[in-house]
């Protein structure tokens, strides 16, 4: 290595130590011209030599422009998220939970931090090298914005520090953000150059971490604190304190305002200091986060629904501002039912303009009564929906209580109503109350299940649920609601068909149902030609929708908008059928074995399923769509009860029944509730009878429900 090789590699060396002094300690020990003066000196070297030149240099934090969209990136270990607590009563029931769940009294050590309003991101090292940067996205797929945190200063490219090795690959999770004063100066300079302002610094820092050009990217004041790990190869962490520790030696930003308390009151206690000095901390938090320290005890508490049992985000309570409502309106939704919006004299909320705020559904309707001209008490934290608080009724002259309409507001069809009922067995002779039920199925299967009693099964109406518009396909309100939710990010994720260009495609017949979309490409030059369309915008959009045709299962139910069923019910429907095939076949048993599946949301589902007007279009989608599953493919490889089957008996008091066939089905497990001689393995609760029996008969292996969370992690042992 000559002399100036030798130099090259000292300044980059000094860059970095000043970098990690300015952006992460805050301690800069040398002048802004002395600094800008090393960077020249890189500059002019790496001009004369630019085959020295490696992606890590300082030098290098801005790359080119790339050429389209960001590719997506699955995260080798998802990405969660919390849930939350409002007060002290949650955070002491989550740690009660959690003792429960682990089965002995032993104490707790929580690490505390501030819950920043940011953007979460994931950072890849490999053995030390910055290699990518991806969003969250949907906590599996996120995006590939690597040129973008390369531009983050305060995000080292290169690990530091020589007292840990580092791992073979890392996976940093973490919040980008953006302080309280650069986002005001940002605004500023935004507002001086006529462009559009922010709305608060999360969507700033999140649309700064969007920008195709890491140009801009990198005039933006984004910082970084990181928050947790995800995969890690090649070095083992004990708990959260160490990880942070260590962290911090490798050069990575960690939040100052973190501290280890030993008991849940102490947590409580942290929340109160930092709530307290909530107006002093130079970026925006929302609440604050506790996480159980110990890395073992937080793998035995695994996670659900896509949360882990091991973390909560204490929120702060949201702000309130007083406003006046204008009127009352009935919106339209993609299933027809009509949801009453309050519009309201415009006002600022925690940063946001407000000026509809939805009342949700008649209860709540009845409940506020609000009436045009009254004024209200508005709520909004975070990226929560405003929320109407309370009414206060005008004094004079009050308007009258809000009718709901008897026609559909957009296609003047009848409005049929929904009743919440109740299902009542009663004695035919004697008309004497026997049992009441939620819904009519389980109501016919008392009865089935008593034959030759003498039942009546009658229905009872305890309040109208909500009205929905009868207009069906014909009212363009839910016509266009069910593409527009077809092709919303979470479902099939098609980029280019906002409201103004799908009601283009309807209104001119290109699309009449989902299929149509994927034979768009057939039309490309009348397309080309309608307004708002130009040859590049209808390229994105074939190509957009090109790309949607290979889709994820759970995605592809969920974009049915099938009544009730969201995006966790289509992942535990596409996780235990694995097919859509199996799915169009499945009954109403079928479906209420799976997890979180009750008979309210089964009957929704085989309602759909039965009928033709939604089988023969979906048959024709289907067509077009290449669908896959891979987290049965890939998974069922590394997954610990690949194939086996399982049955469940018996009362399990660490966990409910449902959380157990979560976690088993999660990896791999068939849960059945008879017991065969394929069966593997027998749960065993408290109470249990004639299937402990049998199992025992048939040589199956039990495991007493005590041991859940041994065997769920290590079922090698048993
Ligand atoms: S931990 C498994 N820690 O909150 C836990 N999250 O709903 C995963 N966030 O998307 C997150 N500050 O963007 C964690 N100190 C903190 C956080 C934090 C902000 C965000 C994060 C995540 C969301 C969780």
């Amino acid at each position: 290595m000559n002399k100036l090789n030798k130099r090259y590699l000292t300044i980059q060396e000094q860059i970095r130590t000043y970098d990690h002094e300015y952006y992460i300690l805050d301690t800069p020990s040398i002048s802004d011209r002395e600094y800008d003066e090393l960077f020249k000196e890189l500059h002019h070297i790496e001009s004369e030599h630019p085959d020295w030149v490696t992606s890590e240099s300082p030098s290098q934090r801005v790359g080119i422009k790339p050429a389209s969209d960001f590719s997506t990136f699955k995260h080798f270990t998802q990405m969660l998220s919390l849930a939350n607590a409002f007060n002290e009563e949650d955070l002491r029931n989550f740690h009660d939970r959690i003792l429960k769940n682990l089965g002995n009294d032993q104490d707790i050590n929580y690490f505390c931090e501030p819950k920043m309003d940011g953007a979460a991101i994931s950072l890849i090292y490999e053995k030390g090298i910055l290699t990518r940067g991806v969003t969250r996205g949907d906590g599996t797929l996120g995006e590939d914005i690597t040129s973008n945190i390369r531009t983050i200063r305060s995000i080292p490219l290169r690990l530091v520090g020589s007292k840990h090795p580092f791992p073979d690959l890392l996976e940093v999770r973490g919040e980008a953000f953006i302080s309280k004063s650069d986002f005001d100066v940002l605004n500023f300079k935004a507002t001086q150059n006529e462009e559009k302002v922010f709305a608060n610094p999360r969507n700033a820092a999140a649309g700064s971490l969007r920008q195709l050009d890491p140009a801009i990217t990198s005039s933006r004041p984004l910082a970084f604190f990181a928050h947790g790990i995800g995969s890690c190869h090649g070095k083992k962490f004990k708990d959260l304190q160490e990880i942070f520790e260590v962290f911090s030696s490798w050069g990575l930003p960690i939040n100052n305002l973190n501290h280890l308390a030993s008991s849940i009151t102490e947590c409580h206690k942290y929340f109160q200091r930092i709530e307290s000095s909530r107006d002093t901390i130079p970026y925006e938090i929302d609440g604050v986060v506790f996480k159980v320290n110990e890395l073992s005890i937080q793998k035995q508490l695994g996670e659900i629904a896509r949360s882990p049992r091991w973390a909560i985000a204490h929120k702060f309570p949201a702000e309130e501002v007083f406003t006046e409502i204008e009127n009352i309106d009935f919106q339209v939704g993609r299933t027809g039912v009509l949801t009453p919006v309050a519009k309201l004299k415009t006002v600022n909320v925690g940063g946001v303009n407000v000026s509809n705020c939805t009342l949700h559904n008649l209860d709540e309707l009845t409940r506020l009564d609000p009436r045009p001209g009254d004024g209200a008490l508005i709520k909004r934290a975070g990226d929560v929906i405003p929320k109407m608080v309370e009414v206060i009724p005008k004094k004079k002259n009050r308007s009258n209580s809000v009718k709901t309409p008897k026609k559909c507001p957009r296609c003047n069809a009848e409005i049929v109503f929904n009743y919440q009922s109740e299902w009542r067995i009663v004695d035919k002779n004697t008309s004497k109350l026997i049992k009441r039920f939620s819904s009519n199925y389980e109501a016919k299967k008392f009865q089935d299940e008593n034959p030759g009693s003498k039942f009546n099964i009658s229905e009872e109406r305890l309040k109208t649920q909500f009205i929905k518009c009868s207009g069906g396909d014909n009212c363009p309100e839910i016509f266009q609601g069910k593409f527009s939710h077809f092709v919303s990010r979470k479902a099939m994720d098609i980029d280019g068909l906002g409201q103004e260009i799908l009601f283009t495609l309807i209104n001119k017949k290109f699309i009449k149902d989902f299929s149509d979309l994927y034979s768009l490409a057939d039309h490309r030059s009348e397309l080309e030609k309608l307004e708002r369309f130009g040859k590049r915008s209808v390229d994105n959009l074939i190509q957009s929708i090109r790309k949607s045709a290979s889709v994820e299962l759970h995605r592809l139910i969920y974009a049915l908008g099938i009544e009730e069923v969201g995006e966790t019910t289509s992942r535990n429907l596409a996780n235990y059928f694995g097919t859509m095939n199996l799915f169009l076949k499945s009954s109403f048993e079928d479906l209420i074995a799976v997890p979180d599946i009750g008979p309210r949301v089964s009957s929704k589902i085989t309602d759909y399923i039965n009928d033709m007007e939604n089988i023969k279009p979906l048959q024709k989608l289907l067509n077009c769509l290449n669908v896959i599953n891979p987290d049965l493919k890939t998974a069922s490889k590394d997954m610990k009860f690949s194939g086996l089957q399982i049955a469940i008996t018996g009362k399990i008091s660490s966990m409910s029944r449902d959380e157990v066939k979560n976690l088993l089905i999660t990896e791999g497990a068939k849960v059945t509730s008879s017991i065969s001689k394929k069966t593997a393995y027998l749960i065993a609760g408290e109470n249990a009878g004639s299937k402990l029996d049998k199992a025992k008969t048939l040589g199956v292996k039990i495991v007493d429900a005590i041991d859940i969370n041994n065997f769920i992690n290590d079922p090698e042992k048993f």
